[in-house]
């Protein structure tokens, strides 16, 4: 680019001053050596009492993804109604109550647990199931369809204990059952089902079997369980045949069909004729063939399908069930002796409160727009077809777990905002006399297109000085302070063109992949927010920024096609205090979650809803994994770990490194709830770790578990 003739040593901000545009330049053009002033303090008040709970529950689209679970109340915190649109106004629980109940000290009442924190609420969970089986139940009466609805949870979903004895609890006036996808699974739902089942709920087990696998499933049927083995290929066949000849125990069997109705979004990559499960029609014949010739064909009793997660409209739901149809009415018709027709998974969840089927993140039906379509779909082709009606399962598990858990987490320290944060110093003369030739010919270029108010010639002027003064700097051509002082002009130039105000970055004491892993994974939104304050206007923009050292640790995507996030400004630097809560991420992402930087998962309190004056109490309680858990789990053994490194110190810095063993790996803020008490490590032992002794080692080590207060 040509040099423009300008005074090369003009003040850069002198330049600026010159072009002032109100609209680029809204304080006035940015001046060099003068940090700005702080922002001013009856502003802020002004702006507080301007703002309200209702415009903050507007900007977060809290109506709209949260309803009939999640509200902002009067005091500008999130709340919950345990019991959806049934609930009273004394019933209501606030969250960040909840969150100072949970974190606070022990001395004052707190159960000191520290952060993040897992909220479960068992009564958004009975909603949840409840809110299921009504729809249905209401589809099938109001239809006047000739058979029942009998669900099932496929604890894939969510495998926590409490989760799915909950669900099988709630479920049982309902005949509700469970699903499982592997041995494990299987063995959880096979106990949970015996232990507190209804006798009649339905035990579905997918996913690819071996001999060990089916044999489980059988014995759960010799124990009374109502097990169906559903076949994901046509090979899985044989074993069934085999083990049920081996044990004496005739199976229940279900297939799985690959429909050729596709779902286009994210999750229907298992649907369509080249999707990863199920059989195809060759497969199916191939398969009745077989059991007719064993004599068999009428252990075939369920037809089961499952186009992909969030299904985004009723229309593609209604297409896939009716196909569903036309073949469990063929399999009748060749004589199997069908009973069931399992729906598969896919009833969405409106991450963004959208309402629409646009995008993953939402969906465009509600939950007895869902069930009336599947009970619709199923009767028009079985009456067409003159077979009777089938009871109708779903494996619905983001629709049942989404909503019953909120993930809350601190922000502790932010980046500095740009406008508020005082201007670079930069003295002009001496970054001149260190810059090379063409670099000084940027500098003009950019003072002369400042001058004439070409912003996007400035801004590429500065691009170009920046980059060529990094080549020079690694070729040890330029010292660290030209460096510095080239950075802190094109700073300048950034805001001045207003370039300059990017979201600020909030540090979160969190970690993605351990927390949230789909928002990694698959660019997941949930919906986040600020859980207290709200009657405060958010005046920042914020991106929020992990715990982990990777680069991928953070959120930049918001619901609402947002790349930032309205937030307040921290109570301080390197402070707890400032919650945000992330909201319907109960399923898929606890199991998910992996350990990187070896973070991992969040305390946990259930939170039922009671008559006390909080309208709530804490049920359970439980710190998560502590540093020696988490490193159990990568088979490092941390009690001879302590011991190797307490041969090299005193006893009281021991007994600090047994803290550091027990305690979760989250950063700790406030005193009061670090240390062993809260931490996994039990006072007791905590204190005797001085004496050093073999047997009070042996105490040290008894890490306090599930807690329950
Ligand atoms: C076979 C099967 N059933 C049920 C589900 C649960 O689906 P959803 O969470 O969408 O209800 C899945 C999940 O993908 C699945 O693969």
């Amino acid at each position: 680019m040509p040099a423009l003739a300008v005074d090369a040593a003009a003040p850069v901000a002198h330049a600026f001053a010159s072009c002032v545009d109100a609209a680029r330049f809204p304080g006035g053009a940015p001046m060099l050596m003068v940090p700005t002033a702080a922002a001013d303090s009856t502003t802020t008040t002004a702006t507080k009492q301007e703002w309200s709970a209702d415009l903050s529950s507007a900007l977060y689209n809290v109506d709209g993804w949260g309803a009939p679970y999640f509200f902002v109340n009067d005091d500008g915190d999130v709340a919950v109604r345990p019991h959806g649109a049934a609930t009273l106004a004394g019933q209501e629980i606030d969250l960040a109550k909840v969150v100072a109940k949970a974190t606070g000290p022990r001395a004052a009442g707190g159960l000191g647990l520290p952060l993040p924190l897992l909220v479960r609420f068992p009564d958004v969970l009975r909603h949840r199931v409840e809110s299921l089986n009504a729809a249905f139940d209401y589809a099938v009466r109001s239809t006047g369809y000739g058979s029942r609805y009998q669900g099932v949870y496929p604890v894939k979903c969510n495998q926590d204990r409490h989760v799915v004895e909950d669900i099988v609890e709630f479920g049982e006036p309902f005949r509700f059952g469970l699903e499982a996808g592997s041995k494990p699974e299987l063995l959880l739902a096979m106990s949970c089902l015996a232990a507190r089942g209804n006798p009649d709920a339905l035990l579905v087990c997918n996913g690819y079997k071996d001999d060990a696998y089916v044999s489980l499933a059988l014995t759960a049927r010799a124990m009374g369980l109502n097990a169906v083995v559903v076949l994901e290929q046509e090979e899985e066949l044989h074993i069934v045949v085999d083990a049920s000849r081996r044990l004496g125990i005739r199976p229940v069997i279900g297939m799985r069909a690959k429909l050729r109705t596709k779902h286009a979004g994210h999750f229907g990559s298992t649907s369509g004729e080249k999707g990863k499960f199920g059989l195809n029609a060759a497969q199916i014949l191939s398969v009745v063939g077989k059991l007719k010739s064993l004599g068999m064909l009428d252990c075939l009793q369920l037809l089961h399908f499952h186009i992909g997660s969030q299904i985004p409209t009723t229309a593609l739901l209604s297409d896939g069930v009716g196909e569903a149809a036309q073949i469990y009415c063929e399999l009748a018709r060749l004589g199997a002796g069908m009973r069931v027709i399992d729906v598969g998974g896919g009833l969405g969840i409106d991450y963004d409160g959208t309402h629409s089927a646009q995008t993953d993140m939402s969906v465009a039906y509600s939950l007895e727009e869902y069930a009336a379509a599947v009970v619709a779909a199923v009767g028009r082709v079985c009456d067409r077809r003159n077979v009777p009606h089938p009871v109708i399962c779903s494996e619905s598990g983001r629709a049942l777990v989404s909503h019953h858990s909120v993930l809350v987490f601190e922000a502790f320290s932010a980046s500095s905002a740009s406008a508020a944060s005082p201007h670079p110093m930069v003295d002009t003369a001496f970054l001149l006399e260190g810059l090379a030739d063409d670099c000084r010919a940027d500098y003009r270029n950019l003072m002369a297109a400042a001058m004439r108010g070409d912003y996007d010639t400035c801004a590429l002027y500065a691009d170009q000085l920046k980059r060529r003064c990094a080549d020079q700097f690694k070729e040890g051509l330029l010292a660290l302070e030209h460096l510095a002082a080239v950075d802190g002009l094109c700073e300048i130039v950034a805001r001045g063109v207003g370039c300059g105000d990017a979201p600020r970055t909030y540090h979160v004491n969190l970690s993605v992949f351990t927390s949230l892993p789909d928002t990694w994974a698959i660019g997941q939104q949930f919906p986040i927010l600020p859980i207290q304050r709200l009657r405060e206007r958010p005046a920042v923009d914020g991106v929020l920024s992990d715990l982990t050292c990777d680069s991928d640790g953070k959120l930049t995507r918001f619901i609402g096609g947002r790349d930032s996030l309205p937030l307040h400004e921290l109570p301080g630097h390197g402070v707890g205090g400032y919650y945000l809560g992330m909201f319907l991420g109960g399923a898929y992402q606890e199991a998910l979650g992996g350990l990187h930087n070896l973070f991992g998962g969040p305390s946990v309190v259930r939170v039922a809803q009671s008559d006390g004056p909080h309208c709530f109490a804490v049920t359970r309680a439980a710190p998560g994994p502590s540093c020696a858990d988490v490193l159990r789990a990568m088979q490092h053994e941390p009690e001879v770990m302590f011991q190797v490194l307490k041969q090299r110190t005193d006893d009281a810095t021991a007994a600090a490194l047994a803290g550091a063993f027990g305690a979760m790996p989250y950063l700790v803020f406030d005193a009061d709830v670090s240390g062993g008490e809260c931490s996994g490590m039990s006072s007791d032992s905590e204190g005797s770790a001085a004496g050093a002794a073999e047997e009070e080692d042996e105490e040290e080590w008894e890490f306090m578990r599930g807690l329950t207060v």
